[in-house]
């Protein structure tokens, strides 16, 4: 067992090459298993690779503590955001992958958009969904033209318009190249959410090309 053991983790190996692989990140209460119909569905034949958050909050695994709903224990996060930073780069080495692109739903979300922001190289761009900003203060990233794309809902309970706002802010500040799409939705994710990241995914795609 290589060092990317430190989480419990699925990994799906690539069925067609040249694709980017994708770090699949789970939201409050889910796990490692959640999101690999997601990632099947908008990237088909892609590597998978799927770590389940080390944080219990009253049973329910997350990526890193709350203080309360939206309020982050940035001192945690921190810590956690280096772990899954290490954590993918060990998986890199075991599975012999490129930098993966993250797609992350809400707490999972989160802490992908801490990733950007304080370990750029553990990604090589991020779908960020129900995302908001991790930090109050957030750190100067160099993000260089890494691709992100940001989908929030304008129903959405938990995520104020405001932080996701300043969220696509600070990432462009550091040279992200940001798309950042608003659906009439709430927090759940809805089959709209699969259009937009199937679309997008397949503009970054032609770009690479
Ligand atoms: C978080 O704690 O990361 C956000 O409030 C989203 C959530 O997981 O509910």
């Amino acid at each position: 067992m290589g060092a990317s053991a430190a989480f419990i983790h699925r990994f799906e190996p690539a069925a067609t090459p040249g694709l980017p692989p994708l770090l699949l990140l789970h939201g409050t209460g889910g796990d490692e298993n959640d999101l690999l119909p997601l990632g099947r569905t908008v990237l088909p034949g892609a590597a998978l690779l799927s770590p389940r958050g080390q944080v219990l909050e009253a049973g329910m695994p997350r990526f890193f503590r709350r203080l309360a709903e939206g309020v982050f224990d940035e001192a945690d996060l921190t810590r956690r955001t280096h772990e899954l930073a290490d954590f993918i780069a060990a998986a890199r080495e075991q599975y012999g992958l490129p930098a993966p692109l993250a797609l992350g739903f809400s707490n999972g979300a989160n802490i992908a958009a801490a990733l950007l922001l304080l370990r750029p190289e553990a990604l090589s761009g991020a779908v960020l969904l129900r995302a908001m900003a991790p930090f109050a203060e957030p750190p100067a990233a160099a993000l260089a033209g890494k691709p992100v794309l940001l989908v929030s809902g304008s129903l959405d309970p938990i995520v104020p318009e405001e932080s996701v706002g300043r969220l696509a802010a600070t990432l462009e500040k550091a040279g992200a190249a940001v798309t950042h799409r608003g659906l009439p939705t709430g927090h759940g994710l809805s089959q709209a959410d699969i259009g937009v990241v199937r679309e997008w995914l397949s503009g970054v795609r032609a770009a690479a090309a």
